[in-house]
């Protein structure tokens, strides 16, 4: 979502004549697109203000995800904090053009796209979720949903750009609603439009994963067999302290029927270890559902206190160093389950679509979303590529050139 914002900010800012500098020295604008998600991000900002204060003729902005607690205390280091909502408005802001019509929502303007293959349609911005580790519903406000008509246009103008693959964002895509269209009628929709593409999206809660998300997904032959569904944690106290409304037996069922509908599919997650009060109990019982699940890949994260969130009342916060020792033990069941799904891979012909290329070698993600690594020319940047898999790791499938 904060890349998708950043693309944003970058079409306003050409829209007044901006142009992206390499280097911050030179520069007229610095923008800092905060996340508050963890404090180590938070950190990276603050650690950020000595450089850029260095030249006091740059002229500073800063937006993102912030806290109140961070807005003030950063207040005296920017020229202006901007809201991202606000974005519409900055021109006006910037006092550059007072006369330049401001358009009503910040999700419909244009981005600069990084790429020419690969787009981020946001469906939503904020979430009305709670859990109660989490700043989103506080830095992004409540939830708000785009028309499914303008979230289809611009579906549509990608595909007849000749884009290879559309991201579709929210914070939990089980909420969107528009009139009577829910996520899964978007995604059929969506996958209507003629022409070869992809579908992926992000992210689902597991609460409300319906069964025509399942059916929708199975049968539409554009969204990828890729999901990621974030669990944060395999233990059913930490859950419903986390205000998780499923438990590991719901989790658990879900993934069944997922994996029966679409038995191709590759599983990612979310989880956060060393949340307020987790024993080693409770952490073992995460390990042991990720024994189970042997997930394809996995964000692990140390839980981050975080201001206005209700956990940080919580008691018993657990020392860094245990969170990194459970960070540790976690990210090694996933690299042997990662290891062993890949190793189904070896001999098989996949699809993948090239996202760079370094020396002579082609990176890109199958549609799995596996990383792939391959040798051929750079002219296939930005194309959908067969390859035979030959070799494996946790991380990613290396293999030759079909075509
Ligand atoms: N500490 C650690 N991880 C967090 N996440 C969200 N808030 C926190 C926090 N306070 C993680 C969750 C979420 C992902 C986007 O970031 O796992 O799914
Ligand atoms: Fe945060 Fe996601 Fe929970 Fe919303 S659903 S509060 S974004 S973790």
């Amino acid at each position: 979502m904060n890349k998708s914002d950043s693309e944003r900010i970058a079409s306003v800012l050409e829209s007044l004549n901006y142009r992206s500098a390499p280097q911050i020295n030179g520069a007229d604008l610095i923008v800092v697109n905060m996340c508050s998600i963890r404090q180590s991000a938070v950190d990276r900002v603050y650690g950020l203000i000595n450089k850029i204060r260095k030249n006091k003729k740059i002229k500073t902005i800063l937006t993102g995800c912030i806290l109140k607690k961070d807005k003030k205390k950063l207040a005296n280091s920017f020229d202006l904090i901007l809201d991202i909502k606000d974005l519409p408005k900055w021109p006006q802001l910037l006092s550059i053009n007072k006369t330049r019509p401001r358009c009503k929502e910040y999700l419909e303007i244009k981005p600069k796209y990084s790429n020419k293959f690969s787009a981020f349609v946001p469906i939503s911005n904020g979430c009305n979720n709670f859990c109660s580790y989490c700043v989103v519903p506080y830095a992004r406000g409540p939830l708000i949903c785009r028309p499914h008509q303008e979230i289809i246009k611009e579906a549509k103008k990608f595909t007849r750009s000749g884009f290879k693959e559309i991201w579709l964002l929210g914070q939990n895509v089980n909420d969107y609603k528009s009139k009577n269209i829910r996520f899964p009628d978007l995604l059929k929709t969506i996958n209507d439009i003629p022409g070869y593409f992809w579908i992926r999206f992000t992210s689902p809660h597991p609460k409300d994963f319906s069964d025509k998300l399942i059916k929708t997904m199975a049968e539409c032959k554009k969204i990828t067999p890729y999901l990621n569904l974030p669990v944060q944690s395999g233990d059913n106290q930490i859950l419903k302290k986390m205000n998780r409304p499923y438990t590991v037996a719901q989790y658990k069922r879900l993934v069944k029927k997922i994996r029966k509908a679409i038995p191709n599919i590759s599983l990612s997650t979310d989880v956060i270890v060393g949340f307020p009060g987790e024993t080693k109990k409770q952490f073992q019982n995460t390990l042991s559902l990720f024994k189970e699940i042997k997930f394809d890949m996995a964000y692990i994260a140390k839980y981050s206190p975080r201001s206005q969130t209700a956990a940080l009342k919580l008691k018993n916060h657990i020392p860094h160093s245990e969170k990194q020792k459970r960070y540790k033990a976690i990210t090694e069941v996933v690299r042997q389950a990662a290891l062993e799904n890949n190793k189904k891979y070896v001999g098989k012909t996949v699809d993948a679509l090239i996202t760079e290329s370094k020396d002579k070698f082609l990176i890109g993600k199958t549609d799995a979303y596996k990383t792939i690594k391959i040798i051929g020319p750079k002219k296939l940047v930005g194309n959908f590529i067969k390859a035979k898999i030959e070799d494996v790791s946790p991380w990613g499938l290396k293999g030759i050139l079909i075509s």
